[in-house]
């Protein structure tokens, strides 16, 4: 592997069209947002950036029909998507746009230097013409019936059906899609790009050069190039975009797949004076973050501009992913089958991280994937809450019961197999945890760092502290005489396993932390750490919290998902309420916002005090729980059977923060028998 001094990231520039659904976070926001996190606790020279693209051609068909100008909508959209991307957490170093200033100069630059060099060819051709709006009718400004599939609103680049590139002349009936008319031939000129030229190299830079791609993204690569490239244009007839910057070129503008990319440069500019160094130093890491519908763009045809216009680097990698599917269907803005990412973030406020790990954990990298409601709380509810979040809860909730709420020592002498095991398998995680990021493989990598919180559930399972604490508090009532050292020998253990739980949580919070970045920041508190503790050098290591170091009372990471919660989304989708554009989607209250959680803020306050006669009709019976379970779908429940002497009743205790089932078994407690 080439050793990169400098990272430069960037993540598809979503067009200012409309709001961000789920499918463009796990496309790309997301598994970007995650190897930026992570190769900043590499402590690397990294730049994450991207922006709006604001040049697209829905833009300008939505203005024309909405009676506003392109501007007008941008700047809603711009606004909203950049919102929507900071409350998921994604940690851009710049979210820029396209209708900047410094852009329009950066990209008119690199297409003016082109046509120096004299890298185009100018022609004229004979294109459709809408009389009625006087527009020329490039890509999905005219529609038809799709040659391959049928499908009547095929666009005249591409048929978003069956997925075939077109070019308008091969549409079926075509029409405008400003004003249906029927379109007519008229001459126009434009300068094209010679792909054609490129060819022999893109074979051997990406087919010989680069069979680390992913399948997906290989496989479209070498197909395109086995059909042969053809020349492109690069400029159309339009008002709205970078001006092409040539004499006599009135109403003509850089094609957008040209200008886009560029945005990529421009944004860099933006963000730092260093810009050339990650775009033109050869030990810079460049890659691009891009969904499956953006693969010619960003391997083909941007790469051979780069080459083109020289001085640049090229991508190192493009991690295209498929697309996500919702409830079995694709996403289709138009019948508002979608999720919404500011709808989201309405209806479960400050459970970023819960979408972020279904996303993630779910991410169609391979092939397209489907996003379910059920899904979501199944995995939040069976992975976040009962493995990871469980584990972390169980850890506290014992420290503080059997350690005084301090880290206890590690006691090496009495160290078991186990306890070495599970210490041999923070670094052996880490490994394999970087080892999947690096190479792109989020899923796994996201799964192991669950798969070590499973460990950590079944290695305390093993130890059984409080078993040990249990036969620890019998031997205390004993007269045996070599009982102080049996339970100093017993403590030991008790420490062990709890200092090395301790250690592990510390390290699940390293591990976690590009994932879901929120969570990890809530466990740093828990533990009192600082940021400092996330360096990813410091995961795979086993003394990270000092011994003694008193730690915060547990609180829940993660809480269940009710029915009632997705059964309103699953609703709120088929019925199509769910609003692309705006923010507060309907009046109905989510059930997740339903119940204000309790806090210490708002807990009810202390009850004034009972006369003596009223105390005194009150039967407290003291009985002894025989068995303890957490009751489904309740997070601060157990169901306890107490054996009062003359009978046996089941009680629901809102206790299970504090004491886990199988703790309390066999305790005795006080029963306010009516
Ligand atoms: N706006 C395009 C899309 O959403 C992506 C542009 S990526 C860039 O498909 F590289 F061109 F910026
Ligand atoms: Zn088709």
């Amino acid at each position: 592997m080439k050793d990169y001094k400098r990272y430069l990231i960037t993540a598809a520039l979503p067009d200012a069209n409309g709001p961000v659904h789920i499918g463009h976070l796990a496309g790309c926001y997301l598994p970007a947002d995650i190897y930026c996190r992570y190769q900043r606790a590499q402590k690397r020279d990294i730049k994450f950036v991207c922006g709006s693209d604001e040049h697209g051609v829905p833009i300008t068909i939505r203005a024309l029909k909405e009676g506003v100008s392109p501007q007008e909508i941008v700047d809603k959209y711009h606004a909203l998507i950049k919102e929507s991307f900071e409350q998921m957490g994604i940690s851009f170093d710049i979210y820029s746009r396209t209708s900047s200033k410094i852009h329009h100069e950066t990209a008119a630059a690199f297409f003016k230097k082109m046509y120096e060099e004299g890298l185009f060819e100018e022609k004229e051709t004979d294109q459709f013409y809408d009389e009625k709006t006087k527009t020329f009718l490039a890509d999905r400004y005219i529609v038809g019936v799709c040659p391959v599939c049928g499908n009547p609103n095929a666009y005249g680049d591409q048929c978003e059906r069956c997925g075939s590139s077109l070019s308008p002349e091969q549409l079926i009936n075509p029409r405008s899609a400003l004003s249906d008319a029927v379109p007519v031939k008229k001459k126009t000129r434009h300068w094209y790009f010679p792909l054609q030229h490129y060819e022999s190299w893109l074979k051997e830079w990406i087919i010989q050069g680069h069979k680390e791609w992913k399948n997906n993204v290989y496989g479209q690569c070498k197909s395109w190039l086995d059909s042969g490239l053809q020349p492109r244009a690069m400029t159309r007839d339009s008002n709205w975009g970078v001006k092409v910057p040539l004499p006599g070129a009135e109403g003509k503008v850089l094609y957008v797949w040209f200008d886009a990319p560029i945005g990529y440069i421009s944004a860099t500019k933006e963000l730092t004076d260093k810009w050339a160094d990650y775009w033109c130093k050869e030990d810079t890491k460049l890659v691009h973050f891009i969904g499956k519908d953006n693969i010619v763009f960003h391997c083909i045809i941007f790469p051979a501009m780069l080459k083109a216009h020289g001085n640049f680097v090229l991508p190192d990698n493009v991690p295209a992913n498929e697309f996500l599917n919702i409830e079995g269907e694709k996403v289709s803005t138009s019948r508002n089958w979608a999720v919404w990412v500011h709808d989201y973030i309405n209806d479960f406020p400050n459970q970023q991280d819960v979408l972020r790990y279904v996303l993630c954990a779910n991410a169609p990298e391979t092939k397209d994937n489907d996003f379910t409601w059920k899904d979501f709380q199944d995995r939040n509810n069976s992975e976040l809450v009962s493995i990871f979040g469980n584990f972390v809860n169980r850890t506290l909730v014992l420290m503080h019961k059997l350690c005084n709420g301090k880290v206890p020592p590690l006691h090496g002498e009495s160290l078991q197999d186990v306890d070495n095991g599970m210490i041999r398998e923070f670094e052996a995680s880490k490994k394999k945890v970087e080892e999947s990021i690096e190479n792109y493989k989020f899923r796994d990598a996201l799964y192991e760092v669950i798969d070590l919180a499973r460990k950590g559930n079944k290695y305390m399972q093993e130890k059984e502290p409080w078993i040990i604490a249990k036969n620890k508090e019998e031997l205390q009532k004993t007269n045996d005489v070599n009982k102080t050292e049996a339970m100093g020998e017993l403590q030991k253990s008790i420490d062990n396993s709890l200092h090395i739980c301790l250690q592990l949580t510390a390290n699940l919070a390293i591990l976690i932390h590009p994932f879901l970045p929120t969570t990890a920041k809530k466990m740093l508190y828990l533990l009192k750490v600082v940021d400092k503790i996330l360096d990813w050098e410091n995961a795979g290591k086993s003394k990270l919290l000092s011994v003694g170091y008193s730690l915060r009372e547990p609180q829940l990471l993660f809480r269940k998902i009710e029915d009632s919660e997705i059964s309103f989304q699953v609703e709120k989708l088929r019925a199509g309420l769910v609003n692309p554009i705006e923010k507060k989607p309907n009046n109905e209250t989510p059930p997740s916002k339903r119940e204000e959680n309790i806090t210490p803020a708002n807990l009810p306050g202390k009850k004034s005090t009972i006369e003596f006669e009223d105390f005194a009709k009150l039967d407290l019976r003291v009985g002894t729980i025989l068995s303890a379970e957490k009751i489904d779908k309740a997070d601060k429940l157990l169901r306890l059977v107490v054996d009062l002497g003359t009978e046996k009743r089941t009680i629901v205790s809102g206790i299970a923060l504090q004491f886990l089932p199988e703790e309390i078994v066999r305790r005795q407690v006080v029963v306010v028998v009516s």
